[in-house]
């Protein structure tokens, strides 16, 4: 049985083990492809307002996601959020699971809406998933992602209020 619980620090190497490949592919996330590993954690868990985790029954870790304020103080009501699952365990609806607790996690938290930034038009799988969880395409940034094969591609930003208003 999967369970999402929060990330602890013991987890790190784990979870470094599963962005890495994601980053250093550079096809989804804007990051750097040289990325360090102590810049990841910056980006996925000092800076971010929480940190969350996916594991099996045995404690081995599937994915994780962040959630932190899209922007400062007059736009912080809208959170954004990075989700990755490992290559091993996609297709098993992790991702599924993980956005529909961030989507409770965020409401907790107090924030009324979540927006994805930059999900690239390459990637199917993540547009699929957003929209059959209920976000909106807001527009379409021409040519915003630098893909590493396919040049400058466009990227969607992505929309779901969290609010009943
Ligand atoms: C995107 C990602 C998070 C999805 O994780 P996952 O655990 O495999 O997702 P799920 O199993 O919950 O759901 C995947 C959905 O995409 C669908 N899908 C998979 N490949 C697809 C493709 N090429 N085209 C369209 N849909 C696709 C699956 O059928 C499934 O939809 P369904 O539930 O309606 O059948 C994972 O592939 C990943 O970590 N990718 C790298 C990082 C990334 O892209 N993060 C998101 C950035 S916006």
């Amino acid at each position: 049985m999967v369970t999402i619980r929060r990330f602890e620090s013991v987890d790190w190497p784990h979870v470094w083990s599963i962005l890495e490949p994601v980053f250093r592919a550079g096809e989804t996330y804007a990051f750097s492809p040289d990325i360090s590993e102590a810049e990841a954690h910056n980006v996925w868990v000092d800076r971010p307002k929480t940190t969350y985790v996916a594991v099996d029954g045995e404690d081995t870790l599937l994915g994780t996601y962040y959630i932190k304020p899209n922007q400062p103080q007059l736009g912080a009501h809208v959170c954004n959020c990075g989700y990755v699952v490992g290559a091993a365990a996609r297709g098993q609806g992790i991702a599924t699971l993980m956005c529909a607790h961030s989507q409770q996690a965020a409401k907790q938290l107090g924030f009324r809406a979540m927006q994805f930034n930059l999900v690239v038009a390459t990637n199917k799988a993540a547009i699929h998933l957003w929209q059959k969880l209920g976000f909106s395409t807001i527009g379409t940034l021409p040519g915003a992602f630098n893909h590493p094969q396919q040049g400058f591609t466009n990227a969607l930003v992505m929309f779901k209020e969290l609010t009943d208003h």
